[in-house]
C-alpha cells in the first residue's frame, strides 16, 4: 500500500522525498542556523493547512508571522495554526503530553533539543535524555495514531572539521524514520541530503535557493 505524503509545498524537496513528509512517522530536518529549518517548517504549514489545523511548536520563537505573509499565508490560514511556545524542556514535554487530545493534521517541533540542550548538564545527563527519549515516543505514537506527518527540526554540532552531529544523537536518529540534512552552501544556495529512509536510498540529493516566496530549485551558475 503507497503511504500517503504531504506535500512541502515546494518541488524541489517533494522529488527528493518523492512527494513529501510521510504521514504516521517523524521526519526530521536538521543543520546549522541558517540552512532553512524554519523555512520548511513554515512551507509544510501552508501545505497542509488546506486540510485542517496544524499545531506549530515554536522552541526558539523562530516563528514569524511576517514570513508566512511573504509565503502566501493568510490572516485566516494564521488562525488554523495552533502555535504553542514552550520557554523550558518541562513545557515542552507538557504540551508534547497535550497534543494527544488535539485534532490537527500536521506537528511541527522547531526544534525538538533546543530546549532540552538547555536543561542538559554533566550531573542529568541520563535523566534528560531519556526525556527526550519519552518526548519522541510520544510524537511517535500520535503520528501512528492519527495518521498524520510529524515534523521536527534539529541542530547539529562539530565533531570535527568535516563531520556534524545532531544534538541529541542516537535518541533523535532512532525515532526519527526520515533524516534530512541540509547545508549551507553559500549566502543563496542549500543542500538537502536523504540520511535515513524507509523507502528511498540514502545519500540522494537537492539543490535549493531560500527565495522571498518560499523556496526553490537552485539556479544554475556560471562564477
Ligand atoms: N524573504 C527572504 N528572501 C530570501 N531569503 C530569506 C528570506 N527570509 C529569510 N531568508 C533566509 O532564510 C535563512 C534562514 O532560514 P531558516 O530560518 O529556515 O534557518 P534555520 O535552519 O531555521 O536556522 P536556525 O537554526 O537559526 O533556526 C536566512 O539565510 C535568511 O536570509
Ligand atoms: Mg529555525
Amino acid at each position: 500500500m503507497q503511504i500517503e505524503r504531504l506535500s512541502s509545498g515546494t518541488k524541489v524537496i517533494d522529488e527528493l522525498l518523492n512527494g513529501g513528509a510521510e504521514h504516521t512517522v517523524i521526519t526530521n530536518f536538521y543543520g546549522p542556523p541558517g540552512s532553512g529549518k524554519t523555512n520548511l517548517g513554515l512551507l509544510f504549514t501552508l501545505s497542509c493547512l488546506k486540510q485542517g489545523n496544524v499545531v506549530y511548536v515554536d522552541t526558539e520563537n523562530g516563528f514569524s508571522t511576517e514570513r508566512f505573509f511573504q509565503m502566501g499565508g493568510t490572516k485566516e490560514d494564521l488562525k488554523r495554526v495552533l502555535y504553542e511556545n514552550p520557554t523550558n524542556f518541562k513545557e515542552q514535554a507538557r504540551v508534547i503530553q497535550k497534543l494527544k487530545k488535539l485534532n490537527t493534521k500536521l506537528i511541527i517541533v522547531d526544534s525538538i533539543v533546543s530546549l532540552y540542550r538547555l536543561e542538559l548538564n554533566k550531573d542529568n545527563f541520563t535523566e534528560v535524555n531519556k526525556e527526550l527519549a519519552n518526548q519522541l515516543a510520544t510524537l511517535s505514537f500520535i503520528a501512528k495514531e492519527k495518521k498524520i506527518p510529524v515534523i521536527i527540526t534539529n541542530q547539529v554540532y562539530s565533531v570535527n572539521s568535516d563531520e556534524i552531529e545532531l544534538s541529541g544523537r542516537d535518541v533523535v536518529k532512532y525515532w526519527s524514520k526520515c533524516l534530512v540534512e541540509l547545508k549551507k552552501v553559500d549566502d543563496n544556495r542549500r543542500l538537502a541530503i536523504l540520511r535515513k529512509h524507509r523507502s528511498l536510498p540514502e545519500g540522494i540529493k537537492a539543490e535549493f535557493e531560500i527565495t522571498g516566496g518560499g523556496i526553490d530549485k537552485a539556479k544554475f551558475r556560471i562564477f
